[in-house]
């Protein structure tokens, strides 16, 4: 037989075998719903795919563009509906209760791992509540974010005369003007509803302190909602709005870091995942870019935990698979490079007291001791536009008179503020 046909002999035998005789059998299958898919995100999430398949399994990849997640929880709630949840999902804060009480979420998959790992002891009692539902756990903590953040291209700073990060909005206005002045967007941001109320709720951090944050977006008071602090900041917000870029109306927050990262802007306001594209562009912190708590925010740490939760499946494949990812995410190794990558901290108390034994950069051990300072102080708050503080519901409320009210060019901050007291309300 010459080389072509001991070629097509091989081809057409294979062909006939089923495909388990070259792989290994897989132990099961896993789909996980996920809304990771910028470049940056990407490079964080397989981080875990490769685990899990190293492990044995197939990882079905269930990832929905859109950040901050709304598109997701609208694909994951039609699932939900047509009796087809995936196995494990992406869900944050308050959200996982109330999924919870659907009774779609397992409340006995993750009880064996949990034991055995001692998540009560690897986890800060906040954080453990947050993912337990009736005492149990129903959803593995993956990392925390820290919202209030403003990312600095150091290199436009300078070509722009600016000399310091600003501490305060003054600050703030007159680097933006010295920017805009030399030429470049002062504020890289995407005007998509998401984007507008993370940059909102920094500014309600800055004018009103975390006291006030507290009483308007996670106690949802009406006097902080309505009151003249609350006036103050969404006249600040307006400002703001003033700087960002003229092309972002419904850009993705990654395109925007491009542009930071790039050299196009100068800052952006966000949460640290931007840092993973900066850590994609093989940038480094504290030599190529800043990272510094956005103006006026040093007292406080807005948070955000990832969290994957458990659906119910009658497979026992898929049960294997959710209780390797669960085992494997709070794992010390998967804690770092995730963390790494991801440009979050790890959400295990052991690790964020000893950030630098793990490599961690400087935004990430700044992030860390403000975490475990806040935490003490109360200046930890958890996050309203990221789903940590508030219902969908009531989070939507807020989202639609922000991104309104920004871009109303006649909007009134005393009667937007009315606005937002009067949605929230009904939303309730
Ligand atoms: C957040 C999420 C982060 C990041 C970001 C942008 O809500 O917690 O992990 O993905 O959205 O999509």
């Amino acid at each position: 037989m010459n080389s072509t046909l001991r070629l097509a002999a091989a081809i057409s035998l294979a062909s006939l075998m089923p495909l388990s005789a070259f792989a290994a059998e897989s132990k099961g299958s896993v789909e996980v719903v996920h809304w990771w898919t910028s470049g940056g995100e990407k490079a964080a999430v397989d981080v875990l795919k490769a685990q899990v398949e190293k492990d044995g399994f197939t990882w079905k990849d269930g990832a929905v563009a859109g950040g901050g997640g709304s598109t997701a929880m609208t694909v994951l709630k039609s699932r939900a509906v047509a009796g087809n949840p995936p196995g494990v999902a992406q869900i944050k804060g308050p959200d996982i209760q109330d999924w919870a009480a659907t009774g779609l979420l397992d409340s006995d998959v993750l009880k064996d791992v949990a034991k055995q790992e001692k998540w009560d002891s690897l986890l800060d009692k906040k954080v453990a509540d947050t993912v337990k539902y009736e005492g149990d756990y129903v959803a593995v903590p993956v990392n925390i974010h820290r919202i209030n953040w403003l990312w600095i291209n150091p290199e436009v700073f300078k070509k722009a005369g600016i000399d310091k990060a600003p501490t305060t909005l003054d600050e703030f206005y007159a680097a933006a003007d010295k920017l805009k002045a030399a030429g470049f967007i002062p504020l890289a941001h995407g005007g998509q509803p998401w984007q507008d109320s993370t940059v909102f709720e920094n500014v309600v951090l800055a004018v009103m302190g975390v006291e006030g944050y507290k009483k308007a977006l996670v106690d949802l008071d009406e006097k902080a909602l309505t009151g003249p602090e609350m006036v103050k900041a969404l006249t600040e917000l307006k400002k703001v709005a003033t700087y960002m870029d003229p092309d972002g109306k419904g850009q993705d927050w990654n395109l925007e870091a491009a542009k930071v990262i790039n050299g196009k802007a100068g800052m952006q306001i966000m949460g640290d995942w931007a840092k993973s594209e900066w850590t994609l562009a093989k940038k480094t912190a504290g030599k190529d870019y800043q990272c510094v708590p956005f103006p006026g925010t040093d007292k406080g740490f807005l948070y955000n935990i990832d969290s994957l939760a458990v659906f119910k499946q009658k497979n026992e494949g898929t049960t294997a698979g959710q209780q390797d990812i669960a085992k494997r995410v709070l794992g010390e190794d998967f804690q770092k490079t995730f963390s790494i990558n991801k440009g979050s901290i790890p959400v295990r108390n052991d690790m964020l007291a000893d950030m630098s034994k793990y490599g961690f950069d400087s935004c990430a051990q700044t992030a860390a001791k403000d975490f475990l300072a806040d935490a003490k102080s109360g200046g930890l708050q958890p996050s309203m536009a990221h789903n940590m503080a508030t219902t969908l519901a009531v989070q939507g409320a807020f989202f639609d008179v922000v991104t309104n009210y920004i871009n109303d060019p006649k909007a009134d901050p005393a009667d937007a503020a009315k606005k937002l007291n009067a949605a929230v309300k009904a939303a309730q």
